[in-house]
């Protein structure tokens, strides 16, 4: 399978970058970076040239919000998959790229969580909050995260219908990724925290979704 990573030199895509290289079912076979640089594949400014140059299966794009809309697009439009784990995009954003997805018959994943937001941790959730009805959100980053509040954070809210006054966020350094969601009635409380202490706690979901994302009825925009 070819792969593309666009944000190869941020922490996500270079993790990502060696694991996959690592690996002899996946081929990386290129990047996409505002940098010059020498990682041994070829590296591209945008999507364009790389596009112009390389054959493709999939876009994997841990990069910047807004900055990744027209990476993702310019894949879908040109047939390439795309999964994306870059957060901060807006519901709108979901809409068009659900139409494109299923205008060019290709497959797509966008989750901003590829550790935590599963069916069992939603379904954990939401029966929590059937018990403890008022839920507030503690998300914790690196200071150098440049969104606020998290994507994971937004999506659990969204889920469990907390309003947004409720999300609460943190920036120390030190962190990856933790978020805490507090579930309370007026006599007792329960706190489910999700910490991560390494990348390698993404890459089940991301591995799972390159598997996925070939199926072209695979849609799955969890913004
Ligand atoms: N879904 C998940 O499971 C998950 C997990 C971890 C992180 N994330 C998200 O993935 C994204 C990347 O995270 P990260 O920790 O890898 O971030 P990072 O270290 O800051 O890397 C982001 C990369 O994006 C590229 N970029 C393109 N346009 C940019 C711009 N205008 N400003 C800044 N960078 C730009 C940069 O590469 P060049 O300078 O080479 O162009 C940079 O290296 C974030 O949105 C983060 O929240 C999601």
């Amino acid at each position: 399978m070819k792969i593309v990573i666009n944000g190869i030199t941020g922490r996500m895509g270079a993790f990502l970058f060696d694991y996959l290289s690592n690996r002899p079912e996946y081929k990386v076979v290129a990047g996409i970076s505002r940098q010059s640089l020498d990682l041994g594949i070829n590296i591209y400014y945008d999507i364009k040239s790389c596009l112009e140059n390389e054959e493709i299966d999939t876009l994997i794009d841990f990069s910047f919000y807004p900055n990744c809309l027209d990476t993702v697009k310019q894949a879908l439009i040109n047939n390439v998959n795309v999964i994306s784990g870059t957060t901060g995009y807006k519901k709108y954003d979901g809409q068009q790229i659900n139409y494109l997805a299923k205008k060019h018959q290709v497959g797509v994943i966008i989750s901003p969580n590829f550790s935590m937001v599963n069916k069992e941790i939603e379904e954990l959730t939401i029966g929590i909050k059937n018990y403890l009805p008022y839920v507030e959100i503690i998300e914790e980053h690196n200071i150098h995260k440049k969104d606020k509040p998290s994507g994971t954070a937004k999506y659990f809210a969204k889920l469990l219908d907390v309003e947004p006054d409720k999300i609460h966020s943190i920036r120390i350094p030190g962190v990856i990724a933790n978020h805490h969601i507090l579930f309370a009635d007026l006599n007792q409380s329960i706190t489910l925290s999700h910490k991560i202490h390494d990348r390698q706690a993404f890459i089940n979901g991301i591995e799972h979704a390159i598997i996925e994302v070939t199926n072209y009825n695979t849609i799955q925009i969890m913004i």
